[in-house]
């Protein structure tokens, strides 16, 4: 998801600093290439050797190297970055920027920095609270610094309060946000369906499919994180709904069916990626159905949702999901044209890797022009990003 961004990670000397550790692994699983700059009270809470070996690059610590020596390497790395994280951002350091005091490697390429910045404060309430501090802070967001936390809890001193610094997943939520914002997303509405339904037979047992919901919360997830108004419409999963995307959880086909369309005529873009049952029991039995020789199960159709959504198309862009076994083309075409898609996203769940409950995805990308796509291997972010990317590129470039 962050593949070719640079990201310089400042961290400077709390006890949160253990936690600063986490946010650069996570920098470094989205594909980001990390930078980290390290103050000396950071060193006494963790050597750089951790963060050395978690960001895979020499760790930045010192302005002046030997007696004579004079690094520069502050403006190099400072003009490489696309955004810059300070986690945790001491009390001390907020005050020196504020106040634009250079005097160690972090101020000074912060200084030096032009791209976003985005601080996550740490230190006691009281100081938190301090008048002084909150002049600093209030000076920094006026001139554009950006804020993730703190928030309310116990802190390390014992005490409870505000001061305690995010957790490393909402601040690499908010760098995300810094990084990926698109102009094309802000203001548009997406709705996702995701996972599988269940249809039940009787109160203990139900049909559904092997659907883990990953991906179609990725789509959700990446839609918000370029800024779009994301709702997530979700068969039961297991998995934790995506930061700042409003999630509505269903059950069987027809209770997606009732959600999707109550929302469909307000929105822009709807990318249906869940396995909808075909299929359900015809009756349900009130009662256990009890063992006997021989059940005959009648089942019937369920509704096609998006098929629905075809008919019912006004100004929104329709993106199908096809998981296949055989003929990919041949299905995915016939799927875009019967259901009046603008685009369908096809895989086959037989390939390795491309399977229901993978991290990964090998698609293909079919449009109404008969023009497509084929892709690498890649992971459910990047695919998401892709079929958004395509999305994108269809409303700028409209096809008949
Ligand atoms: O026809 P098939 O199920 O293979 O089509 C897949 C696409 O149609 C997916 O995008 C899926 O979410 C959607 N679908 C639906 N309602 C159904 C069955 C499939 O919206 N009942």
């Amino acid at each position: 998801m962050l593949a070719g961004q640079h990201i310089i990670l400042g961290v400077t000397g709390g006890i949160a600093v253990y936690k600063a550790v986490e946010l650069c692994r996570l920098f470094v699983k989205a594909g980001a290439q990390v930078r980290v700059v390290m103050t000396e009270a950071a060193k006494q809470f963790v050597t750089p050797l951790t963060f050395q070996t978690i960001s895979k690059q020499p760790v930045y610590d010192r302005l002046f190297i030997g007696s004579e020596r004079f690094s520069v390497e502050h403006v190099g790395l400072a003009q490489e970055a696309d955004l810059f994280v300070i986690a945790p951002a001491t009390a001390n350091t907020l005050g020196k920027i504020a106040n634009g005091i250079a005097d160690n490697l972090l101020t000074t390429t912060l200084m030096a920095a032009k791209c976003p910045i985005l601080l996550a404060p740490a230190m006691n309430t009281n100081m938190y609270e301090n008048p002084l501090q909150q002049a600093n802070l209030k000076k920094l967001a006026a001139v554009g610094y950006h804020f993730v936390g703190p928030e309310q809890g116990e802190l390390a001193c014992g005490d409870q309060g505000r001061g305690r610094m995010s957790e490393p997943q909402a601040i690499f939520t908010a760098a995300c946000q810094l990084l990926l914002a698109d102009p094309f997303w802000q203001g548009k509405h997406v709705l996702v369906t995701a996972g599988p339904t269940r249809e039940a037979i009787d109160p203990i047992r139900f049909l559904t499919n092997r659907s883990s919901g990953k991906m179609g919360y990725a789509v959700a997830e990446v839609a918000a994180l370029l800024g779009a108004d994301v709702t997530l419409i979700s068969g039961p999963v297991d998995l934790m709904p995506p930061p700042g995307v409003k999630t509505i959880m269903v059950t069987t086909a027809q209770e997606m069916y009732d959600a999707v369309t109550a929302h469909f005529p307000a929105v822009d873009v709807v990318v249906k990626a869940a396995a909808v049952a075909d299929y359900r029991p015809l009756r349900q039995c009130k009662q256990k159905i009890k063992k006997g020789n021989e059940l005959n199960l009648v089942l019937v159709q369920n509704p096609d949702i998006l098929a629905e959504l075809g008919r019912q198309k006004q100004q929104q862009i329709l993106v199908g999901f096809a998981a296949e076994t055989d003929n990919l083309r041949e299905n995915a075409e016939k799927k875009l044209i019967q259901k009046k898609l603008d685009l369908i996203v096809a895989n086959n769940v037989l390939q390795e890797g491309a399977g229901f409950a993978a991290d990964t995805n090998i698609i293909q990308i079919f449009y109404r022009n008969g023009e497509e796509k084929q892709f690498p291997k890649m992971t459910k972010h990047q695919v998401a990003r892709e079929v958004l990317n395509a999305v994108k590129e269809l409303k700028n470039n409209p096809v008949s």
